[in-house]
């Protein structure tokens, strides 16, 4: 049996492709889930590809990666990084190892982008590379 990475993706995630290409890319989430299928396979691994404009559904996906005991978990929770106790809480509450990701820099961008609640309890921060932060980050959940 392959091991499973859970990728899950937060708010305004499913509009890239046409959402401020210039700070995001022009890639959608399906040619990003397109390279994760292909790399994936290229590492042995099955990919569980998610997104929701729902912090809650953040959460149960979390609970899920846990109970189906995924090997890690790729989480760019988009604005919810910056704003959420509750996916805080939900990644201390799991053993599986969390990767934060992130399209662009924060660290770069606004204030308010600075914070990140994920990166409180996330094993690893891949953010800055575009659609490639996926990538990297799969080859570190991948090493784990
Ligand atoms: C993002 C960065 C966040 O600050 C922003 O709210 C997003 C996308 C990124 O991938 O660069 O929606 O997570």
């Amino acid at each position: 049996m392959t091991e499973t990475i859970y990728i899950l993706n937060g708010p305004n995630l499913n509009l890239l492709g046409t959402r401020e290409p210039e700070i995001y890319g022009s890639q959608t989430l399906d040619d990003i889930a397109a390279m994760l299928e292909a790399r994936g396979e290229e590492l042995g691994l099955t990919i569980e590809m998610r997104q929701s404009n729902h912090e809650g559904h953040l959460v149960d996906w979390l609970h899920e990666a846990q109970a189906e005991s995924a090997k890690a978990v790729l989480l760019n929770a988009a604005a919810y990084t910056h704003t959420s106790i509750a996916l805080l809480d939900a990644i201390n509450a799991i053993s599986v190892p969390v990767i934060e990701v992130h399209l662009s820099d924060p660290a770069s961008r606004e204030e308010f982008r600075h914070n990140s609640y994920v990166s409180m309890a996330a094993a690893d921060v891949v953010q800055g590379l575009g659609a490639q932060s996926y990538i990297v980050a799969l080859e570190k959940a991948a090493a784990l």
